[in-house]
Order: structure tokens, then C-alpha cells, then sequence
């Protein structure tokens, strides 16, 4: 069975590098030990909190509950033909530990999301994306344990439910299930997908395209935007990108001629939220300790003992001289709690 730690501090747990204390933390090795701690007579009715590495978190206060952190390891082949391989991989395992592992094996997909902070079991809840790829199209199937009936079930693709930075976990089932293992389709035969922004110029500056190359190439353009949050303590975008309907779209344009955006589905638009707060003049804003990151606006940073509340008035700011501005309400991507 897992130690359960009493009072413990979630500063090393969150990217942000805020302090909170956890009342319960556990960091189960196995689905058993897992199971063992949810069938624990003292936990049963104690709120659960499932986390990863925390890099897409904002604590804004002490957690009345049992922080669960799985450290459920594994990276498995189950199925393989000529074209396509099935891999089971453990919910605890490093996501860009995984990418690596694809890449240096050959198998083509997830590339494009290397360098993503994050452990594999988060991916799905969020369906993280990156130059023009998501999870979505590489999940073959996710396993996850119901936190009640303490049930192994499996979803597929489909059952997921996902959509732009959604899924069903953070919808229907948010704080019903803790996923134990992500199954990906990945390709055998390399089909690159070099469209989104600078992405094919910059390989083109060193020749080759092959996985290892590409995955280079993401890893240096991130590095050169996404600060990393070991030096400044950050969650990646703090806001999603909006989606707008048309109508709305034809004003704006009109407006703001030099407004960023992508076609999205049903002929809605999905504006770069990060070009809307640069051209509110806040790239680079910097509030006692806090601030709007100086290259990607969308990026909040916590330059030094700044406490939640500290992240959330500034995102309230920036929402605020957005909508001012704009009329567009930005929404949270990190979550807060
Ligand atoms: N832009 C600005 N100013 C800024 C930031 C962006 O003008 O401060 C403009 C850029 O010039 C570009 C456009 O906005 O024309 C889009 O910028 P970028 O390619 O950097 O992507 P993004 O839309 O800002 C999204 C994801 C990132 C992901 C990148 C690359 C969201 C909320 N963010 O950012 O994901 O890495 O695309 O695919 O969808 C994350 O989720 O944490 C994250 C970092």
C-alpha cells in the first residue's frame, strides 16, 4: 500500500510553484495499490484530487482532500502489423518520455506534441494539442478506474468525447474516473503534418524530415516562445483560443483587420487569444509577482512567491481588457481550483 503523507506541500506538484497544502497525498505505484487506497475506510468519504505534474493547474487555496498522484509506470507494444503498432502506456509515465521513446522506435503521431509538460494519464482529460495535432487523433482507447465503483472501464475514441482542449473527463465524468492507461495508434509509414505555422520553414532549414527531425524542430520553436517553467514557474496557455461564430467573425475582422485566426468547424472562427491580449498591450505586463510572458501572451508567469490568488487577479485583468476591448469573453484552459 502506498504511504499516505498528512498536510503535504503541493509546491514541487505544480508548475505554477504555488504553495498549497494538500490534507491527504498518496502516490500509488500500481492499479492494486491504487485500489487499496480508494477501498481505505478513512478515505472513503474524503473528496478526491487526481493530478499528474500539475502543469495545467492553479491552486488557489489549501485541498481538503486525498491528492492522488499516480505513478503507475509501463510503455508496452500490444498489437502490431505492417502498418500500425497499438501501445499501452501507463498513466504515470512522463508524456514527452513517451514521445521520445515513438520517435527513437519509429513509429509516427504524436511528433508533433513533443516537449508537452504533463504526464500521459493528463493528456486525454485536456486532449493536448500542438502544430496541427491532437490526442484525439492518435487515441486508440483510454482504461480508467471509476473512483466509486472502483471498476476498470475502457473508453474509446468515440466515448471520449473530445473536442479543443475538452473531453468527457473534464465534462460528465470530471472526478469520476482516474485514468490508468492511454492506448495510441501510432503509424509505422511517416506522414508528416508540417502546415502549422513556421513549422515546415524551420525544417526546411535542416533538410531531413524524419521524426527525429521534426521532433527537433518542435522542441526548439517551443523553447524559443514557451518559457520553461523550471525558470519561470508557468502552466503553458492560460486561456484557450476563442471560437467565434461568423457573424461575429465579420464585425471583428472589419474592426481589426489584422486579427489572427483559423478556420474551425461549422463555419465557426478560432481567433489566437495570444494575438488579442499582445494587442491590448499586455505582452510582457508585469504586476509585483506576476506577469504576461514577454514572447507568448497567452502565458501567465509566477516570477517568485506569487500565490494563486496573485495568477488569478491577473487572468481576471487580462480577461477583463480583452472583453473591454473585443467583446470576447477568453476562457480558463488552465483549471483552478
Ligand atoms: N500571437 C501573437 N502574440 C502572442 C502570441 C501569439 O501575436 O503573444 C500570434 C502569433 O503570431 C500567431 C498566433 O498568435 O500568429 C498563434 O500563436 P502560436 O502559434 O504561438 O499558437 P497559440 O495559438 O498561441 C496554441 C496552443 C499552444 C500550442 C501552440 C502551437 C492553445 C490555447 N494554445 O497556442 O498550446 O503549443 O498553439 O500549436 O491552444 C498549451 O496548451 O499550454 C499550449 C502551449
Amino acid at each position: 500500500m502506498s504511504q499516505v503523507f498528512n498536510n503535504f506541500s503541493l509546491k514541487e506538484f505544480n508548475t505554477f510553484n504555488i504553495e498549497a497544502i494538500a490534507k491527504y497525498f498518496a502516490a500509488p505505484q500500481s492499479i492494486d495499490e491504487l485500489i487499496f487506497l480508494l477501498q481505505e475506510k478513512e478515505f472513503l468519504k474524503v473528496p478526491k484530487l487526481i493530478i499528474g505534474s500539475g502543469s495545467n493547474l492553479l491552486f488557489t487555496k489549501d485541498i481538503e482532500a486525498l491528492v492522488i498522484h499516480p505513478e503507475i509506470k509501463g510503455i508496452e507494444l500490444i498489437e502490431e502489423n505492417q502498418e500500425h503498432v497499438i501501445v499501452k502506456v501507463a498513466a504515470g509515465e512522463v508524456w514527452d518520455n513517451f514521445v521520445e521513446w515513438s520517435v527513437r522506435k519509429g513509429y509516427s503521431g504524436i511528433e508533433n506534441l513533443s516537449f508537452i509538460p504533463g504526464r500521459v494519464g493528463a493528456a486525454p482529460v485536456q486532449n493536448i494539442g500542438a502544430y496541427g495535432v491532437e490526442l484525439k487523433d492518435v487515441l486508440y482507447k483510454v482504461d480508467a478506474l471509476s473512483i466509486e465503483q472502483l471498476e476498470l472501464t475502457s473508453f474509446t475514441n468515440q466515448e471520449c468525447a473530445f473536442a479543443y482542449r475538452n473531453s468527457i473527463f473534464k465534462n460528465k465524468l470530471r472526478g469520476k474516473y482516474i485514468i490508468a492507461h492511454v492506448y495510441f495508434k501510432l503509424s509505422k509509414k511517416h506522414n508528416f503534418k508540417l502546415n502549422y505555422g513556421n513549422l515546415k520553414n524551420e525544417l526546411q532549414k535542416i533538410g531531413q524530415i524524419n521524426l527525429q527531425t521534426v521532433r527537433d524542430t518542435v522542441i526548439n520553436i517551443r523553447r524559443s516562445k514557451l518559457p520553461e517553467p523550471e525558470e519561470l514557474p508557468n502552466a503553458g496557455s492560460f486561456f484557450k483560443n476563442p471560437v467565434i461564430s461568423d457573424e461575429t467573425f465579420k464585425q471583428l475582422i472589419t474592426e481589426f483587420p489584422s486579427l489572427v485566426y483559423y478556420p474551425a468547424d461549422n463555419s465557426m472562427y478560432k481567433l489566437a487569444a495570444g494575438w488579442l491580449i499582445d494587442y491590448c498591450g499586455l505582452k510582457g505586463y508585469r504586476k509585483d509577482k506576476v506577469g504576461v510572458h514577454k514572447n507568448q501572451a497567452l502565458v501567465l508567469i509566477n516570477y517568485g512567491g506569487a500565490s494563486g490568488k496573485d495568477i488569478l487577479n491577473l487572468a481576471e485583468h487580462v480577461r477583463k481588457t480583452v472583453f473591454n476591448t473585443f467583446g470576447i469573453k477568453l476562457e480558463f484552459e488552465v483549471n483552478v481550483l
